[in-house]
């Protein structure tokens, strides 16, 4: 059985056009996913980084210099590999740059300037990740920050949609996650979110795969997807264990997120705590239109209220 379940976003939304980048990358990666998971799992995460439609790699959003700086990261649970680049520039695709981590040296993170360097060393060429739209909605943040004002935008969308993504994968033989991001709005330059530490935003083993989605130090402080993973091996369905962990975060953290996992089952647990998390599900190579991650806060989603 090969299973592929990719996530847009804290807050991202579920409207036509974003459903549809999502599901795209889902078959992109489906295609690569019998030969190798880790290809598969950038293949994904590329589509999302191309599309400025999401908080990750073009359309990133900026920090308090007006810069993009980006982490990504990929598991390879059944290997036991981890590879991540974290507050990279000026890369196209951070998760391809992290892929190329994995595949030529034993390093496991690899951060700022010594990631770019080596990313040019890999052939990665030079490129912007600023959008218009980003770049407006920084202007308009800074503009909030001169007055006085708390800018209004969402932290992690910039605009009113987009932020982290995410995907977890299993191809039969054995399970893998990656996950890539811009952060969030105004964040201080050179500042590293959940995304590339092991067992904070991501986590992949032998048992599951984890990716998660929201604000990041709270993620890191309660080591979330390593939590996601030890209740998977003590014997909840992932759907139980992304909800415990969810409502870990708020009690511990008071804070909001996303969380996607899988188990060696293929069984599938999403939960989130905000407004939206769209979530596509691919089983044999069909789109699951049955699938609806758990909001644990339904009063907080637009569309009901
Ligand atoms: N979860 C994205 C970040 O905090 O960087």
């Amino acid at each position: 059985m090969d299973i592929i379940a990719v996530h847009g976003g804290l807050d991202t939304s579920r409207e036509r056009e974003f459903m549809e980048v999502l599901e795209e990358a889902t078959l992109q990666g489906y295609r690569l996913l019998s030969a190798d998971r880790v290809q598969a799992m950038e293949a994904v995460l590329r589509v999302l980084e191309d599309s400025p439609r999401f908080n990750c790699g073009f359309g990133s959003i900026l920090n308090l210099d007006g810069e993009v700086e980006m982490d990504a990261a990929i598991v390879d649970g059944a290997a036991h590999r981890f590879a991540a680049v974290a507050a990279i520039r000026l890369v196209r695709n951070p998760i391809s740059v992290a892929c190329a981590l994995m595949e030529k040296t034993d390093t496991v993170i690899l951060a700022g300037d010594g990631a770019v360097k080596f990313a040019r060393q890999e052939g990665f060429p030079e490129a912007n990740c600023v959008s218009e739209e980003q770049l407006e909605a920084w202007h308009q943040a800074k503009e909030s920050l001169a007055r006085g004002q708390t800018p209004t935008q969402n932290i992690f969308t910039g605009l009113e949609y987009h932020d982290t993504v995410g995907c977890v994968v299993w191809d039969g033989a054995g399970l893998g996650a990656a996950s890539s991001t811009g952060g969030f709005s105004l964040k201080m330059p050179g500042r590293v979110g959940d995304t590339p530490i092991l067992g904070g935003g991501i986590f992949a083993s032998a048992t599951s795969a984890t990716v998660c989605t929201g604000v990041g130090e709270a993620f890191i402080e309660t080591l979330s997807a390593k939590y996601v993973d030890e209740q998977i091996v003590s014997g909840l369905h992932p759907q139980q264990a992304v909800e415990f962990a969810l409502r870990r975060l708020a009690d511990l953290k008071g804070a909001e997120g996303g969380i996607l996992a899988m188990d060696a089952e293929g069984r599938i647990g999403a939960a989130f705590n905000a407004g939206r998390f769209p979530v596509v599900v691919l089983v044999d190579g069909r789109i699951r239109d049955d699938f609806k991650p758990v909001n644990l806060k339904p009063e907080l989603d637009p569309e009901i209220n």
